[in-house]
């Protein structure tokens, strides 16, 4: 007979063994793995349709390329929306991870950390990571440069004898190459270097616009009469970078002389409340001015994206061909009027009337906005799906120098 003791004693041992395998049993399978070590049927099921996702979604890719009438819309995601723990699983029982080396990552390029992360588990093609560590140059699949930084290195960190020839270069850069102030990159040792582009042009090989728009399905129901009301003000500026080569404060100057144009920030009178600017000005004025500082293809910065949502009426300048990169109804380019003053009556007439106005409201509505840390993860995953099929995606450029600079900006012309 056991005394009291020893059988409490039993009870307990008993009780923290039952919590224990409860605890073991909640970890395996939440990593796939049932009681006894094996895989669960639903992990090795989740993985027969994750190779058939990939397929699909490459199918679907190219079907939405074919279909797609504005460059910047409805561009085919990557990746998952939420993080996919069987593909990290797969992941981990993979033999050929491909690294892609980052070699001089901007400080302030910080758009990846948690959107993104370095595993990559997100990207239909899963089985790649990012690293900062030069120690894997060799061993790396594909090495990202940034060109215009001041750790741009003068000369290659490979001969062309120590480089694997499978290895992609690829040139990164956000802004384009006439601000550049690190010129390394026109150096002889690095003419022929490189194998893809990572730009925000459209034309590179990994484009990597400042944001894009998806189709919204669902467009909401709003009370668009009363948000129209509300607007007291007319136009807003919001800047801070001064006297820009694009040019911008002069067309704002002379804009002025019709219509009342705000300026908040460095180069402005007005100051903007600490929290909440951007939401102010969306509640309170008709329009936004979205004006680059240099006019140069594909250069449409995170401003247009930035207030898509916010029930204003942007109005862009640039040298962007708009209407092949967004829908016409969701924006005022400059560049469709011949003179500032028919802009100004067409931005007063649209003031005034309060259906037409409506519309560009309505349109917006059918689309959201994606910003930069989508559009970088976007670009990972697609090194990631190029690099495991290398053969088709081939390349060099024998010189980046002329295929960066190639008449893709240019003065203003639109200020007498
Ligand atoms: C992991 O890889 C090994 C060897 O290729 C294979 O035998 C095993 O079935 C794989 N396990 C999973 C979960 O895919
Ligand atoms: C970088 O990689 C090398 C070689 O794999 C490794 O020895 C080193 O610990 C790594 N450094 C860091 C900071 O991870
Ligand atoms: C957009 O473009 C279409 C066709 O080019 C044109 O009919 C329409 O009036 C334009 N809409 C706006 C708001 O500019
Ligand atoms: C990358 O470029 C180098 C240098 O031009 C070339 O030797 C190599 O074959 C290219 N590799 C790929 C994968 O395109
Ligand atoms: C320069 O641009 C033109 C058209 O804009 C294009 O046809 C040509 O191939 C480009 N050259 C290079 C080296 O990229």
């Amino acid at each position: 007979m056991l005394t009291y003791k020893g059988r409490a004693v039993i009870l307990i041992v008993f009780f923290f063994c039952t919590v224990l395998n409860l605890v073991i049993y909640n970890y395996m399978s939440r990593n796939n793995y049932d009681m006894f070590g094996r895989l669960t049927s639903r992990y090795i099921a989740a993985k027969r349709d994750l190779v058939n996702i990939k397929q699909s979604s490459v199918d679907s890719e190219l079907t939405i390329l074919k279909k797609r009438k504005y460059k910047l819309v409805d561009v085919p995601q990557l990746f998952t929306n939420t993080e996919d723990e069987y593909n990290a699983q797969i992941r981990k029982n993979t033999s050929n991870i491909l690294k892609i080396l980052w070699y001089n990552k901007p400080v302030w390029y910080r758009h990846n950390e948690e959107f993104c992360n370095r595993n990559m588990h997100r990207c239909f093609q899963s089985n790649c990571i990012v690293t900062y560590n030069r120690s894997l140059l060799k061993e790396s699949d594909a090495i990202i440069f940034a060109g215009n930084i001041a750790s741009f290195p003068r000369n290659v960190p490979l001969t062309s004898s120590e480089r694997d020839p499978n290895q992609v270069w690829i040139f990164f850069d956000v802004e384009p190459a006439f601000r550049y102030f690190n010129l390394n990159f026109k150096r002889k040792e690095w003419k022929s270097s490189f194998n893809w582009t990572m730009t925000y042009r459209l034309d590179s090989d990994i484009p990597h616009p400042y944001g894009v728009l998806l189709t919204n399905d669902n467009p909401p129901e709003r009370e668009y009469r009363a948000i129209f009301r509300t607007k007291k003000k007319f136009a807003a500026w919001i800047v801070s970078h001064c006297n820009a080569v694009s040019k911008r404060d002069d067309f704002v100057r002379l804009l002025q002389k019709y219509v009342p144009v705000d300026i908040f920030g460095h180069c402005g009178t007005k100051k903007c409340p600490k929290k909440n600017c951007r939401e102010n000005v969306g509640k309170e004025y008709k329009f936004y001015l979205s004006f680059e500082n240099s006019l140069c293809k594909d250069y449409i910065t995170e401003k247009f994206f930035e207030y898509l949502p916010l029930d204003l009426i942007t109005v862009l300048r640039g040298r962007s061909d708009y209407n092949h990169l967004l829908p016409n109804d969701t924006y005022i380019n400059t560049a469709d009027f011949s003179t500032i003053q028919d802009l100004a009556n067409f931005m007063k007439s649209l003031a005034e009337d309060e259906d037409e106005y409506i519309l560009y409201l309505k349109s917006k509505d059918r689309y959201v906005s994606k910003s930069l840390s989508w559009s970088y993860c976007n670009a990972l995953c697609d090194i990631c799906y190029k690099l495991n099929n290398l053969d088709k995606y081939r390349m060099s450029y024998n010189d980046i120098v002329t295929w960066l600079e190639n008449k893709t900006c240019v003065r203003a012309s639109d200020i007498k």
